[in-house]
């Protein structure tokens, strides 16, 4: 081989060697990436609340240069498909075979449930950036798992406490028959009744089912004063839009836990203005805190934030409080985990603490759906902590 060409192959080979370099984690400090696996729904009716949670927790990395606590990030991806039957498997994917320090997810209920199954057993450390299953700060609750979202109980409370206050006296509920909507109805009914209204009948039907039309029938025929729901996602897009259709609108008041309208507004269009629905989060909060997290969300994903993406951004803010507190040295778990479990975090939602069962402790707004916004119009509660029932830490 001639001298000259000789030495183009080598100067490719040293800049390939450089450019693979360039990809791979580089260490900090002395100290590898931190291997964060992340399981969260890229497919089925809550796709799109994976990628908003996903790129919420981006942002605030990129936000810190791309390390937390010195820590440069490593990511690990599974596809849970909201599917509670593939769960155990899938996070197994991410404990054994890919061997991650923290697990971020998930979204959906009973996913998320054995996921906390799993991470007792291994002592993985696991911050839930949505999924509400109450027992998972009840029950299940463990020093490793923190939630950076809320308890299914608490935005149904919240709700509960609004409807009551409207004067309504009868009301109808409508769900998923899963954790999810089996919790959420119940903090509803509990505050309702508790503010003088009765349930008069909870209809549910299985998940990710759409086919609302029977139910929709039964609420026309029982004319309760009002209706509660919570679906999320593309089912919430089709419900409201039936519900609509189907004449209701009109006559029987709908509100919500607010997912029933967060990141959904658009697609559903004119059937959603106007309902009222409570969340900890609204999109017209007007603070430094989120108008800075919202600009810098739309310009990086051309894309309005919501509740989701919210909730990512600050499982990421509590993962970063606990590395921060250790220098990036995750050996230190103890001292890790009492660092975020003391720290008040600064959301675009609000500041929030977490409780002795790492649940948010935080405000639930009240939210009306206008144009593209669910726009704040008072506070349901001010922090609200969930009861943590079960819970011994
Ligand atoms: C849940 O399954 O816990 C869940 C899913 C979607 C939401 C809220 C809660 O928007």
């Amino acid at each position: 081989m001639s001298p000259s060409r000789k030495n183009l192959i080598s100067t490719a080979v040293a800049a390939l060697a450089l450019s693979t370099f360039a990809t791979l984690p580089v260490q900090a400090q002395g100290q590898p990436a931190l291997k964060v696996g992340l399981m969260l729904p890229a497919t089925g009716t809550f796709a799109a609340l994976g990628t908003a949670i996903e790129n919420g927790f981006k942002l605030y990395v990129a936000e810190q240069g791309g390390k937390l606590g010195g820590r440069e990030i490593q990511y690990f991806k599974v596809d849970d498909e909201s599917d509670p039957s593939k769960a155990t498997d899938n996070v197994n994917k991410l404990i054994k075979r890919d061997n991650v320090d923290v697990i971020v997810g998930t979204v959906h209920s009973g996913v998320a449930l054995a996921m906390a199954r799993a991470v007792k057993e291994s002592n993985t450390l696991l911050i839930v950036p949505n999924a509400g299953a109450d027992a998972i700060t009840g029950p299940l609750c463990a020093p490793n798992i923190i939630r950076s979202s809320f308890s299914n109980w608490q935005p149904g409370y919240a709700t509960g406490v609004i409807a009551a206050q409207k004067g309504y006296k009868k009301a109808m509920t409508i769900t998923w028959g899963y954790a999810a909507g089996q919790e959420t109805v119940k903090g509803f009914s509990e505050a309702f009744e508790k503010g003088g209204g009765k349930v008069i009948k909870d209809l549910s039907l299985p998940f990710p089912n759409v086919e609302f039309q029977a139910l929709l029938t039964e609420i026309a025929a029982q004319k309760p004063d009002v209706v509660f729901a919570f679906f999320a996602g593309g089912g919430a897009v089709k419900f409201v839009k039936d519900y609509d259709a189907a004449g209701l609108k009109k006559s029987i008041p709908l509100m919500g836990s607010g997912f029933l309208t967060d990141g959904t507004l658009e697609a559903q269009g004119a059937s959603a203005q106007g309902l009222l629905t409570s969340l900890h989060y609204a999109d017209s909060l007007n603070t430094p805190r989120d108008n800075a997290f919202r600009n810098k969300y739309a310009v990086t994903y051309k894309a309005q934030p919501d509740v989701y993406a919210v909730q990512g951004y600050d499982a990421a803010q509590t993962l970063a409080a606990g590395l921060v507190a250790v220098k990036g040295d995750f050996k230190q778990r103890d001292a890790m985990v009492a660092a975020m479990r003391k720290m008040t975090v600064d959301s675009p939602r609000g500041k929030y603490t977490l409780s002795a069962a790492h649940n948010p402790v935080q405000d639930f707004y009240i939210r009306e759906a206008k144009g593209r916004e669910n726009v704040m119009t008072g506070i349901a509660v001010k922090v609200l902590p969930d009861p943590a029932r079960g819970c011994k830490m």
